[in-house]
């Protein structure tokens, strides 16, 4: 592991949470039997260090403009279709014995180096965690402030070692319709399924997360590891991954399946294309109150000056 000097997009405080304390709690949680009712039965409240975390994730405070979405918040708002369609049915019904541990990930596709992962393994095998805070903009036009922990995309496919033909990754979400009701029906093309082109995949910011303010991630949240692309509108981090692919054609996605007109592949925060049914140019700030407010929405997500030249000659109105 090594820590660099601030990058141009690091939010302040990235603090580096090493991976044997992240594997240690999953290992706690599991040793005393205690499972997801555990991670669940935690104080959402309780200090970070209390399972040596670094606790000191409030910088990003300090700053203006830039708050730290409170915990609850991002734990009680959540989209996760496969659980409910409301904001509060991911936390109440993916806690009612979906077993997010033990958990494998697969790496295949057109790479020289597939693998099937103990995601515990796997975190192991890139080389551990760290913590990055980022911007959190919906397609829905809400946004958060997340403290994530994890590790760089281009780690992966650094291991992996695409092939010349691979152009693209594609990402899948579990599917487990004995436990999941909803993928018993065909409302949606289960399971999930998202993608990145390889270069946007190695951009830095492109991160694979496996907690939250230093706790491993909740089942609402994507547990136990989910993609994470800040510049992006939200739906493009698929959750609770099994499965990443390096392909050689545009993968399908869900959203773009369901409704091409309104959810592109690429997806890119932009307040300049409005969704067909409402505008981009604002979102509002979760956990900052009823009047708390609204912020205008930036380009990219306020990411522009280490993205846009993944899409230098391309016409976003078009690659929407
Ligand atoms: N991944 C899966 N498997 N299923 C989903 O419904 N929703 C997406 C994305 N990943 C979704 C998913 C959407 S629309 C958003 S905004 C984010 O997850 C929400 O992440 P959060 O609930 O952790 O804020």
């Amino acid at each position: 592991m090594y820590i660099r000097n601030k990058l141009s997009w690091q939010l302040p405080d990235s603090a580096v949470t090493s991976q044997s304390n992240y594997v240690g709690r999953r290992q706690f949680l599991r040793t005393f039997g205690l499972g997801l009712a555990a991670g669940a039965l935690l104080p959402s409240v309780a200090p970070a260090a209390t399972f040596g975390f670094p606790d000191s994730l409030n910088a990003a405070e300090s700053l203006p403009g830039v708050k730290l979405t409170p915990y609850d918040n991002i734990l009680a708002y959540n989209n996760f279709y496969e659980w409910g369609l409301e904001k509060g049915d991911p936390k109440e019904n993916s806690n009612n014995g979906w077993k997010t541990e033990p958990w494998t990930i697969e790496i295949g596709g057109m790479c020289t180096k597939p693998g099937k992962y103990d995601v515990d393994d796997f975190i192991k095998a890139v080389g551990g965690i760290e913590q990055r805070n980022y911007r959190h903009r919906c397609v829905e036009a809400w946004s958060m402030v997340i403290p994530w922990d994890g590790f760089a995309l281009s780690k992966v496919v650094a291991m992996a070692q695409p092939k010349p033909e691979a152009k693209y990754l594609q990402f899948t979400s579990f599917m487990d319709p004995k436990n999941c009701p909803a993928q018993r029906s065909q409302d949606f093309p289960w399971p999930y399924t998202e993608g990145l082109t390889l270069p946007e995949s190695t951009n830095e910011l492109a991160f694979l997360a496996t907690g939250i303010y230093g706790k491993p991630l909740l089942n609402q949240n994507g547990a136990p590891i989910r993609l994470v692309v800040p510049w992006k509108y939200g739906f493009k981090g698929a959750k609770s991954l099994v499965r990443i692919d390096f392909v050689a054609q545009q993968p399908k996605t869900l959203w773009n399946q369901m409704a091409p007109n309104e959810y592109g592949f690429y997806a890119n925060v932009n307040p300049g294309v409005d969704h067909p049914r409402w505008s981009q140019k604002t979102e509002r700030i979760i956990g900052a109150g009823f009047f708390g407010g609204r912020q205008p929405t930036l380009k990219f997500n306020g990411y522009e000056k280490e993205v846009a030249g993944l899409y230098a000659g391309l016409d976003l109105r078009q690659n929407f």
